[in-house]
């Protein structure tokens, strides 16, 4: 069982915005997760025309509007777990919680392999549980301000993505909101792990800067992935709900399922 409350969803979609599509933005988030890992993994970014999160020096506050800013707010409530990379959690310091919408805020998840981050922020030091998931063996104290250590193995120098799943299902935390920044993202992408993925685009352009998306390069266009997708407006941003159904990139565009 998820720990999402059924009474949650009802309150949280029907305070969702005026003019969003609810049933068909939100509905697939209701679904059982079919998995055999017993998760439902929803990714997330907020990203300019050009595909950039954060400026090179970092800067994302904000790309996307207050309309986008609630949307994520709500996919928080809507989750047992958030989850975002040490990237993330050095250049925001975010607090994870949901604050914009009614709601319980979701356990946070943070993928710090090499325990590289310090105790003093605050995802270490106030408001809900954390779980930091780590390279196991990795040498250190027990705890890191709050945050409990979950040791996961490696593959190929990353965590291994199917295994700490399998380790967040069984503490009970099933519907896993991937919120970001682009590696950790992309990591789950390229292992085959997003059931849905949802991309607001901002009306920006920026340049240059820190990338959405990064894969192994594909030399063919049939390399790429490529799939159906629905278009919501979010105010002045467009969001594109992706349902990915767990595909990953493949050769010659043999896309295939994950594990
Ligand atoms: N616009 C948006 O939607 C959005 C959302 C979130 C963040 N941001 C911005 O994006 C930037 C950060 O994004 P980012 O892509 O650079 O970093 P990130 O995804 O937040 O974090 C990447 C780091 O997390 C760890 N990590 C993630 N997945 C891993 C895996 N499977 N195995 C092992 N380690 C893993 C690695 O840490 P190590 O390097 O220690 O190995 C990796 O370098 C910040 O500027 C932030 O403000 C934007």
């Amino acid at each position: 069982m998820s720990l999402v409350a059924p009474e949650i969803w009802k309150t949280l979609l029907r305070r969702a915005p005026a003019g969003t599509a609810c049933s068909a933005l939100y509905d697939p988030l209701l679904a059982p997760a079919t998995a055999p890992d017993g998760c439902f993994v929803l990714g997330r970014i907020a990203q300019s025309l050009d595909g950039r999160i954060a400026t090179v020096a970092g800067e994302s506050r904000w790309i996307s509007g207050q309309a986008d800013l609630e949307h994520t707010h709500r996919l928080r409530a809507l989750s047992d777990a958030v989850l975002v990379g040490a990237g993330t959690v050095r250049a925001d310091n975010p607090q994870l919680t949901t604050r914009q919408v009614e709601g319980p805020s979701p356990v946070r998840v943070i993928l710090d392999p090499a325990r590289r981050l310090g105790d003093h922020y605050r995802v270490f030091q106030e408001g809900p549980p954390t779980l930091l998931a780590c390279a196991a063996g990795t040498p250190g104290p027990e705890r890191l301000g709050q945050a409990e250590i979950l040791p996961i193995a490696m593959n190929g120098g990353w965590v291994d993505l199917p295994s700490l799943l399998v380790t967040l299902a069984e503490r009970g935390l099933r519907r896993i909101f991937v919120e970001g920044g682009g590696v950790t993202v992309s990591r789950f992408l390229v292992a085959g792990l997003v059931d849905r993925l949802h991309v607001t685009i901002a009306p920006l352009l920026m340049g240059g800067g820190i990338p959405a998306f990064s894969f192994p390069r594909t030399d063919l266009l049939t390399d790429g992935m490529r799939f159906g997708w629905s278009v919501h407006r979010l105010g002045e941003d467009v969001l594109v709900d992706v349902p990915l159904g767990r595909q990953r990139p493949g050769p010659s565009g043999q896309t295939t399922s994950g594990p």
